[in-house]
Order: C-alpha cells, then sequence, then structure tokens
C-alpha cells in the first residue's frame, strides 16, 4: 500500500515537472549574421536575444548563427521573405537586390555621419523603409546596426588616387550602386557573395575589398589585406530583418516586444559603434594594417560617385525627389 502511494506521488511529479516544463519552454527564433563575433552585427543581435528574453518574460528567445552559417546574406533575404529564416542582420547593400527603394542608403556620399545615419533610420525615411521592404521582400527591418565608413583595404599596395585603384581588383557586394560606383572610379570591381569573400581575398583571386573598421577587425581581413583607405562614400547601416509571416502570425504583445528589443538593440548599436571604433582602427595598424587618406580630400572621387552613380539611379531608390528630401533633412543642398 506503502509502495503504491509512492508510485502515485511519483507519477504525479512526473506529471507536473512535465507540465511545467513544456509551458516554460521558450520558443526559440533562428537569427543569421554575415559577420563573426566580436563584429557590429554581434553585438546587436546579443543586445537584442537579451531585450527580446526580458520583454516577453523568457517566452521568445533567438540563437545567433554568425559568420554566414545560415548562407549568404543575400540568401538570408529570400529565405526570410519565404518564411523558411526567422531573422538575418545583414548589411543594407545586401537587401537592396529585393528592396532597390532601401538603395537609397547605398547611394555613395549621401550619410556622412553615425548621428545623420541614425536621424534617417529612425525618422520618417526609415519607417517608409520598412514599409517597403515588406511589400518587396516579405521583411520586416525590426531594428538598425551602426557599422561605420567602408573603407577599402587591399593587398597590394597604397591607394590614394583613382590612379592607383585601376592597379587593384576590389570584390564588391552583388549590388548595382556599388558595382557602377567603383566603375566611375575608374575601378575594377568583381561582385561577390560576402559569405566567399574572406576565401576570395586569401587565395588572391582578389586584391581588395570595402568594408567598415569593426567588420575588417571581426572578420580578421588584417591577416590577408595590408593597406587601408580611409573613404567615406558608403557608412554602413544593417538592418535586423525578420520574417513578415512570422511577425504577422504574432499576437500584438510579442510583436511590440520584438519592436522593442529592435529599438534598444539599435541604440545600443550606435554605443558600440562610438565605444570602439577607434579603438579597433588602433589595433589594426599594431597589427601592421598601413592606413592611408584619398589625396584631395577625396574631391575626384566624391565629383566622379555623385555626378554619374546618383542620376543613373534615381529611379530605382524612388526618385529625385526622395533623394532631395533626404538632402534636405541632413540640411544639404538638393540637386
Ligand atoms: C558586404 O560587403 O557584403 C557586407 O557589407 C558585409 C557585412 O555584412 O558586413
Amino acid at each position: 500500500m506503502k509502495y503504491k502511494n509512492n508510485n502515485a506521488v511519483a507519477l504525479s511529479l512526473t506529471a507536473a515537472l512535465l507540465f511545467s516544463s513544456s509551458s516554460f519552454a521558450a520558443t526559440t527564433w533562428k537569427i543569421a549574421g554575415g559577420d563573426s563575433e566580436g563584429s557590429s552585427q554581434h553585438a546587436f543581435g546579443l543586445k537584442f536575444v537579451e531585450q527580446l528574453e526580458a520583454k516577453t518574460d523568457g517566452k521568445y528567445t533567438g540563437q545567433l548563427f554568425m559568420n554566414s552559417q545560415l548562407g549568404s546574406e543575400q540568401d538570408t533575404v529570400v529565405e526570410a521573405g519565404l518564411g523558411t529564416l526567422d531573422f538575418s542582420i545583414l548589411a543594407i547593400n545586401n537587401v537592396t537586390p529585393f528592396s532597390p527603394r532601401v538603395g537609397v542608403f547605398t547611394l555613395p556620399y549621401v550619410i556622412q555621419s553615425l548621428e545623420e545615419a541614425e536621424l534617417l533610420t529612425q525618422g520618417e525615411v526609415g519607417a517608409e523603409l520598412v514599409e517597403n521592404t515588406v511589400e518587396d521582400a516579405g521583411v520586416r527591418i525590426v531594428g538598425w546596426a551602426y557599422t561605420g565608413f567602408r573603407v577599402l583595404t587591399n593587398s597590394k599596395q597604397p591607394v590614394k588616387t583613382l590612379e592607383d585603384l585601376q592597379q587593384i581588383i576590389v570584390r564588391v557586394p552583388k549590388n548595382e550602386i556599388m558595382i557602377d560606383t567603383y566603375k566611375a572610379w575608374g575601378g575594377n570591381p568583381t561582385p561577390m557573395a560576402w559569405s566567399e569573400t574572406f576565401t576570395a581575398l586569401q587565395q588572391g583571386v582578389v586584391d581588395g575589398q570595402d568594408n567598415p573598421y569593426v567588420t575588417v577587425d571581426a572578420m580578421k581581413f588584417d591577416t590577408v589585406q595590408k593597406y587601408v583607405t580611409n573613404i567615406r562614400y558608403i557608412f554602413s547601416i544593417e538592418p535586423l530583418i525578420m520574417s513578415e509571416a512570422l511577425f504577422q502570425e504574432q499576437s500584438p504583445e510579442v510583436q511590440q516586444a520584438i519592436i522593442e528589443a529592435g529599438n534598444a538593440a539599435t541604440k545600443h548599436s550606435a554605443e558600440f559603434l562610438t565605444a570602439n571604433e577607434t579603438r579597433i582602427k588602433q589595433q589594426l595598424v599594431e597589427k601592421g594594417m598601413v592606413i592611408s587618406d584619398p589625396a584631395n580630400g577625396e574631391k575626384e572621387w566624391i565629383d566622379k560617385a555623385t555626378t554619374s552613380v546618383w542620376p543613373k539611379h534615381y529611379e530605382s531608390i524612388g526618385g529625385k525627389d526622395k533623394l532631395n528630401r533626404i538632402l534636405r533633412l541632413l540640411g544639404r543642398e538638393e540637386i
């Protein structure tokens, strides 16, 4: 009798445990990231997951798969659009082929500081681009990481002039605006997925690439690149996108938690960049990288890019008026 009672207690305890563990099991979303640990994308992702858990009492969390483990950045846009991937953190230039209107953030020399990047992404322009990507690609931007200016690196020689640039082959993302910019400079752009870039640099298939200091460091490009040119043609904005189908499946409370976690990670990203970029640049010099500025304050680079690349892409980014609205917001002269 005593034995039977103990058995019954054990059974009901097991049931209680099973129930409680299933009712507390968190939903884990997969979050892809193109860059390695230590990158802005990684810092952003960690903060997003922390905040998502905090705002949903641990019912929702995310698992980060960095370094393109879930595919190239451009592939992750397709996957999230199809609903086979939950989230991805990636450079905006890799969203542009699927939602050309976000190309306005890749137009050379439009965004000239972190503050301008914050103003545009967190204001009416950013809100419009959120709607555009939902419509065009089935993905929703729920946060923005900021990574700094894309600088040019290469393994061959210092590059200070456009003539120097002609001596090297540069990997560029599969992005028409960036390809056209290198062509306008008289360069030799080779479009290639981000996930293939390190190997291509290592094997000498290409001589150089451009990405921000924080990314160069996180990806260990200093081991395969020596020279850096401080061009400032694109300030890298790296959104967190999520499958729109998944977003629409959530209750208003969970949607709100996702948006709030994205906002907190966005704020953290700006702080991360401000706190780390200068130190990382210095470390790269200590590791042997040689940094140059473009000759004559980059004037020739700016003139060539803006006069030929901007007009060619007015239509794809949503019209010249849109660019003028942005220039007005930034306190610049309209074109
Ligand atoms: C690229 O160059 O394709 C991207 O900017 C890489 C990145 O996400 O850091």
